[in-house]
């Protein structure tokens, strides 16, 4: 349970305080069977203190105005790590027939301003590919900035990072993703945490089927390559063989030990999307392949499933395909995208992004030579690329990294609208390349962003290029983490604590 000060607040009025139960914290909130593989409903009386609104991941909601107390039902079964709580000086907006924002008074006009009408289309394509939406409402709260996660799907209302407020929709694949685990781990849910793949494998796929829906088939595949683009970098850093780089991961004292957040890593999302992509590739026809994931879910609904019960439905399913023996087609085994680590054996064809890629591909290639021809750069008219554009050009750099003497300068003053951006995930790319490219005049953007949020996986990556940079680099990561610290979610606390090699309390 996360109690906040009222500094660590957006508006710096009154306190906060709020649950994250993912993957095992929900046994500090209430005693109970803390182990997503059993389900149940369950009833919550919130009283609270004049001035404050109590929300909760349930169906029902009513307040007894007379002694500030909020009464909350979630009629259906869910596993416990799902069961939420926020209290704070929240309000909300209507965004949607079944949807509003929730946040704090000063970020309530910028909520509904960056979701006001779209958050309808998006429940209704997954509606239609998946089945009926069985929680009623789909609500969203904006969370304090140290919120150590993008999206935290939350039945009935999503919890998120306020840096998805970046005023142009563009982060709303984050949306997308947290509507998806409407049906992908919130009614069909992973028994163990071992096979959490399951739940954000199936979900990534969920979150591209319908972003293909909504926004095409180019779009989508420039935001899958980004993706790729993480599960590289993740890989190169652990190394391929890695035992977590494979979809059954094993939780159990001795190896990373028995924390399951310890085991959190881009595999399980990345690899995992490859595999259903794989599947969804042996079937052949996309139709067909989505009619399969709903009768998937309609199957495993308000159950928690192993990957044997996903995989053998799947086969009975499609039994020409099980006849013909695709669970054992030598390189492609299911058992070997289980438990064998690695690179995945199958990679969907991201080519539809292709015309989004490619001029972001020949823009780095141009950034990277030793002598910049700067009538072919200047000729590239970026003004007029997305969000993800940009991401992906900036990967490419940040990959090319440490540029050759004087570009990293140049780069910076070329794109202001990319080395000044207030958009989070650029200005993520940017600390990275600050960082790789040892940039010490704009080492104070990269204390400023870990200043602004404290998102894991925004946090933890600049602390380990900060941890495996200069000398001033390392300087700069004491620093910040000493002014930091307290304002950080325990767990981010401790990972970035052995980043920087000092002691973690168990
Ligand atoms: N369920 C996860 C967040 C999570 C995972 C919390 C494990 C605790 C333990 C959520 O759905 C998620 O994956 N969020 C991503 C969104 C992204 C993949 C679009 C995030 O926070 O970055
Ligand atoms: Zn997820």
């Amino acid at each position: 349970v996360c109690w906040l000060s009222p500094e660590q607040t957006a508006g710096k009025q009154k306190p906060y305080l709020y649950t994250q139960g993912q993957a095992v914290l929900n046994r500090s909130f209430f005693p109970g069977f803390d182990t997503p593989a059993v389900k149940c409903t369950y009833s919550a009386t919130v009283k609270v203190p004049e001035g404050f609104t109590a929300v909760m991941s349930a169906t029902t909601w009513e307040k007894e105005e007379k002694d500030n107390t909020f009464i909350f039902k979630m009629s259906q079964p869910i596993p416990s790590y799902l069961i939420a709580l926020a209290v704070g000086d929240i309000v909300s907006a209507e965004v949607g027939p079944r949807s509003r924002v929730w946040a704090e008074p000063c970020l309530i006009e910028a909520a509904k301003k960056e979701y006001d009408g779209v958050i309808e289309e998006f429940l209704a394509v997954g509606e239609k590919l998946f089945g009926p939406y069985v929680w009623g409402r789909y609500d969203i709260l904006f969370m304090p900035p140290s919120f150590p996660f993008g999206g935290m799907e939350n039945p009935c209302i999503t919890f998120v990072t306020p840096c998805l407020l970046a005023g142009d929709r563009s982060l709303v694949d984050v949306i997308i993703h947290e509507i998806s685990h409407s049906w992908f781990g919130n009614l069909v849910t992973n028994a163990t945490w071992g096979e959490f793949w399951l739940n954000e494998g199936f979900t990534m796929y969920a979150q591209r089927r319908i972003s293909t829906e909504v926004y095409g088939s180019a779009y989508t595949c420039l935001e899958a390559a980004t993706g790729r683009a993480l599960l590289r970098q993740h890989m190169d850093n652990t190394g391929e063989d890695h035992l977590l780089n494979k979809l059954r991961v094993i939780i159990e004292p001795g190896l990373w030990g028995v924390n399951p957040d310890d085991t959190y890593n881009e595999t399980p999302y990345e690899k995992g999307y490859c595999f259903v992509s794989y599947l969804a590739h042996l079937v052949g026809d996309q139709s067909k392949f989505d009619a399969f994931l709903q009768a998937y879910v309609n199957q495993f609904k308000f159950q928690s499933i192993t990957a044997d019960d996903a995989l053998n439905f799947f086969l009975e399913y499609f039994p020409e395909l099980k006849k013909k023996g695709v669970d054992s087609l030598p390189g492609f085994e299911f058992d070997r995208w289980l438990n064998t680590p690695g690179w995945p054996p199958y990679l969907p064809d991201l080519s539809p992004g292709e015309q989004l890629m490619k001029p972001a591909d020949e823009l780095a290639e141009l950034w990277a030579a030793d002598s910049l021809n700067m009538e072919a750069i200047e000729a590239v008219d970026i003004s007029a690329w997305k969000t993800y554009q940009l991401v992906y050009f900036l990967d490419q750099i940040l990959q090319k990294s440490p540029l050759p003497e004087g570009n990293m300068e140049r780069l910076s003053e070329m794109y202001p609208k990319i080395s000044k951006a207030q958009n989070a995930e650029l200005r993520l790319r940017w600390c990275q390349i600050v960082l790789k490219n040892n940039h010490e005049s704009e080492y104070s953007k990269v204390k400023d962003f870990l200043h602004s949020q404290g998102k894991q996986k925004y946090t933890l990556p600049i602390y380990r290029a900060m941890w495996s940079g200069s000398e001033s680099a390392r300087a700069l990561a004491m620093e910040t983490f000493s002014a930091t610290a307290s304002q950080l979610h325990v767990n981010v606390q401790n990972y970035v604590k052995k980043i920087l090699g000092l002691e973690v309390a168990e």
